[in-house]
């Protein structure tokens, strides 16, 4: 279940939880964050064991829409697996995400499967976006943002490229990142 968690930006207490798709959708339009359900499609990549490239034919029409729309050159699918976690690689890879940052590109995902934590800062207020199988986001450029992929790490997205250094992490001077909380610990929060 995807869930918006929108906080104080300075409290950092909860004001309102949104778990209806239309309703996530329409509080995200309202901070230029393009919020998706490619429903069908991820039906169909649940219940069978695609390749990467069989997924990327499968959504061909909706990845050339969007290459076209942002101006992308490329795609691709990026897999982490709870056993990642073992790895002396996953502390660099999450901490590199988890410190407040923006990009000079759009950062654009759609979720295949399992669930990661973006977190968006804009406007006084800290919109924490849990992303599950079927949502596709768009967290525009130069927009205040960080990801958390938590302790057992499970997703995997098709991702969006203009060039590398598009996507390269330019973090923020005083960032409010680590005042909230990480997936592990959001997920504990029952939905109010
Ligand atoms: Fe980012």
């Amino acid at each position: 279940m995807s869930l918006l968690r929108i906080f104080n930006e300075t409290s950092e207490n909860i004001s309102s939880d949104f778990i209806n798709h239309d309703d996530i959708q329409s509080e995200l339009a309202k901070i230029n964050i393009e919020f998706q359900r490619w429903d069908q499609l991820s039906m169909l990549t649940e219940e069978t064991n695609l390749s990467d490239e069989q997924i990327l034919n499968l959504y061909s029409k909706e990845i050339e829409t969007i290459k076209h729309l942002y101006n992308f050159h490329s795609v691709d699918t990026i897999n982490v697996t709870p056993e990642f976690s073992k790895t002396d690689k996953f502390e660099p890879m999450r901490k590199k995400f988890l410190d407040e940052h923006i990009h000079t590109d759009h950062e654009v995902r759609y979720f295949i499967d399992g669930q990661g934590l973006f977190y968006i800062h804009k406007e006084n207020k800290v919109y924490g976006i849990l992303c599950t199988a079927g949502d596709f986001i768009t967290v525009p450029e130069n927009t205040p943002h960080w990801f958390d992929m938590g302790s057992s790490p499970n997703f995997k997205c098709i991702r969006f490229f203009t060039d590398d250094s598009g996507w390269t992490p330019n973090y923020l001077e005083k960032p409010i990142s680590s005042k909230f909380p990480l997936l592990d610990d959001f997920l504990k929060v029952p939905v109010s």
